[in-house]
């Protein structure tokens, strides 16, 4: 199936849902056809960018007896939740990207907010090995950051050889510290920030709307945010794979960063950090 996919990743809880309907939005508002698939049992991604039309079982499924909805959403998206059965199920999932539905939509981008433990092995829908990008999302708190170095140790290792980072999308940030953490972290590993999504009660607003935050508040700033992203996704190449740290490194790194914010919070500072 033609179209680019990019498979969204990051920690349990991180924001990758909310992340994934609000990059399609804006990729929808940029014009472009966007098929987003939800692979989790909450059903929270494919039905904000629905914006709270009514989700449909896919006509003609064989594969199990729970057949993926959907729903046509902002802008005209297709929008796609599996619940979760189709998550562990790779003819089915295979089976899904060739349904007469999607190929008649032709999807110019195909958004996949898979669900992943940090502590399992990661593994990509089928049949978009070699030709997905990722987009890794995080927060800057230390367990998310370990995750986002466990997904840089798969892109080396297990994904196949075409299979590139799309950026890392540091989400829910409360100021120019964590924004800083994120970004040195990233770059200690030879990767770049794409896009630093702000915390934001906005976000909360356009979830008790069943919206994206394209559709409840298209002027927040965070919304400008996604467009941003949704630019950068369109126009940038990949990123370069960046690598994933040893135990010791992480341990060093950690230990610098808690040193930062402890001399911050305390006011002493030691070793010519200046604050
Ligand atoms: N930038 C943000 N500002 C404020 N709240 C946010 C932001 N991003 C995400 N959230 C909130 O964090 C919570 C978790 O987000 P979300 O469901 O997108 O995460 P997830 O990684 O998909 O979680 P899960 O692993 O459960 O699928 C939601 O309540 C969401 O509204
Ligand atoms: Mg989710």
């Amino acid at each position: 199936m033609a179209g680019q996919h990019l498979v969204i990743v990051g920690k349990r809880g991180v924001g990758r849902s909310t992340v994934a309907a609000n990059v399609s939005a804006a990729l929808a508002e940029a014009g472009r056809r966007v098929l987003l698939i939800g692979y989790d049992n909450h059903r929270s991604s494919a039905c904000n960018l629905a914006g709270g039309s009514e989700l449909k079982a896919l006509p003609a499924w064989r594969h199990g007896e729970e057949p993926p909805l959907y729903a046509r959403g902002y802008r005209g998206a297709l929008c796609l939740e599996t619940g979760g059965s189709v998550a562990d199920d790779e003819t089915a999932q295979a089976a899904l990207l060739d349904h007469p539905l999607i190929e008649a939509y032709r999807p110019e981008f195909v958004l996949h907010d898979v669900a992943w433990e940090p502590g399992s092995s990661f593994r990509l829908p089928a049949g978009i090995d070699g030709v997905a990008s990722v987009l890794v999302v995080t927060s800057a708190d230390r367990c998310a950051l370990q995750a986002v170095n466990r997904l840089f140790g798969w892109l080396n290792t297990v994904a196949a050889a075409n299979t590139r980072l799309a950026g890392v999308v540091a989400n829910n940030l409360t100021g120019p510290l964590q924004e800083a953490i994120v970004s040195d972290f990233a770059g200690q590993s030879g990767g770049a920030v794409t896009a630093t999504i702000p915390h934001s009660v906005m976000v909360l607003v356009s979830d008790f709307y069943c919206q994206t935050l394209l559709e409840s508040a298209p002027f927040s700033h965070v919304t400008y945010a996604y467009r941003k992203l949704a630019k950068n996704l369109v126009e940038a190449a990949t990123q370069r794979r960046p690598r994933q740290l040893d135990d010791d490194a992480m341990k060093k790194w950690y230990g610098k960063w808690g040193d930062i914010i402890a001399e911050l919070e305390t006011g002493v500072v030691t070793g010519g950090l200046g604050i």
